[in-house]
């Protein structure tokens, strides 16, 4: 790990973002908050060749992190997708510090912390403060509205969503999810960006949910109530999707990985955003938050997991 006293990154401050166009392929990537999204937001632009800063103000998150990194680039190299030398670059191209401030050379900056309207909103302020005035501010938020993001900051012209599905090293979507004000420039520098990391871009309005949350929510809700009303176990649920609907995974071990605080979270604001009783989250999701039975992340949710993240159960 480059842990916080890592070495600095390449380019001179808002070098990359200085004619206002967006990141170029050498520029300085910044992502905040190393939690799984970040971790592999920063793995994929670093392997795409790209200077990349990860901030939290937590040390051991950083160094999971870094650890979840170090892991997901082996698992390409043994099935030999990316040398053993390509992995080590890219390990070696991301610095894990605890300042914003450090986040000031970049071109383009993820957001991936909590999915808090307030603490975001408080995060694009400091990040609007702290950044060069073309670098393009983007949120990584699975459901809060770019567009009161954006208002939180001077630059709404340069604030955009750009949503990584998990798990980010592998699955190919980034919804591109344009703002009230959005410039057609930074939706242009950010398709350029996803196509850099092997990734298609697919732009939508900026609408609670985006689609991809719309769209899938009330689907796992769904399972969670055939549990909550003892329609079947979870692993019936789970094998009805799998086999019924060539789902890779169920319902409830996808739940389990997303988070059952994020599904919780975005159900709450499909709820409240789109004024539709439909969204109501299942009572059986709000106690297993409640309890801090959380998914995969604390080993256990509708499934139990293994320090591995294996499925023990
Ligand atoms: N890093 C690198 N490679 C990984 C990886 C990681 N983190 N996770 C899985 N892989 C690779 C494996 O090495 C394996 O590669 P090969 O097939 O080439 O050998 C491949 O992915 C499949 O992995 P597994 O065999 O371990 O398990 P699997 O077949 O069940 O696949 C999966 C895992 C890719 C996650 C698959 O189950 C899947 O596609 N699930 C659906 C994921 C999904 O729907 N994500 C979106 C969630 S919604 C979201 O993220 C947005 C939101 O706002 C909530």
């Amino acid at each position: 790990m480059n842990a916080s006293e890592g070495g600095e990154p390449g380019p001179a401050p808002g070098s990359g973002s200085a004619s206002g166009s967006g990141p170029g392929p050498a520029d300085v990537v910044g992502v905040v908050g190393a939690g799984t999204m970040g971790a592999g937001i920063a793995q994929v632009f670093a392997a795409a060749g790209h200077p990349v800063v990860v901030v939290d103000v937590a040390r051991e998150a950083l160094a999971r992190a870094a650890a979840a990194v170090g892991k997901s680039l082996a698992r390409f190299v043994k099935k030999g997708a990316v040398s053993e030398v390509e992995a080590a670059a890219a390990r070696e191209r991301i610095a894990y510090r605890t300042e914003i401030d450090a986040l000031a050379p970049a071109g383009l900056v993820v957001e991936a912390i909590v999915e808090d309207e307030a603490a975001k909103r408080a995060l694009f302020a400091r990040l609007d403060a702290t950044c060069a005035a073309g670098t393009i501010l983007a949120s990584n938020t699975s459901s809060i509205s770019i567009t009161r993001l954006a208002a939180a900051t001077r630059r709404a012209p340069r604030v955009v969503g750009m949503h990584f599905m998990n798990p980010v090293p592998v699955m190919t979507l980034v919804e591109v999810i344009r703002g009230e004000d959005t410039a057609d420039a930074t939706v242009a520098a950010l398709r350029e960006a996803c196509a850099r990391l092997g990734k298609t871009a697919v732009e939508v309005q900026d609408y609670p949910g985006f689609v991809s949350n719309r769209v899938l929510m009330p689907m796992l809700n769904e399972a969670f109530f055939c549990v909550f009303e003892g329609v079947a176990r979870p692993d019936a649920v789970d094998q009805v999707m799998r086999l019924g609907m060539s789902h890779p995974l169920g319902p409830l071990a996808l739940a389990d990985l997303i988070g059952l605080d994020v599904c919780l979270s975005i159900l709450e604001v499909l709820g409240r955003d789109l004024g539709d009783p439909k969204y109501r989250p299942c009572p059986l999701l709000k106690r297993m938050v409640a309890a801090g039975h959380l998914g995969k992340k604390t080993g256990r949710g509708f499934y139990r997991y293994g320090p591995e993240g294996e499925r023990v159960e």
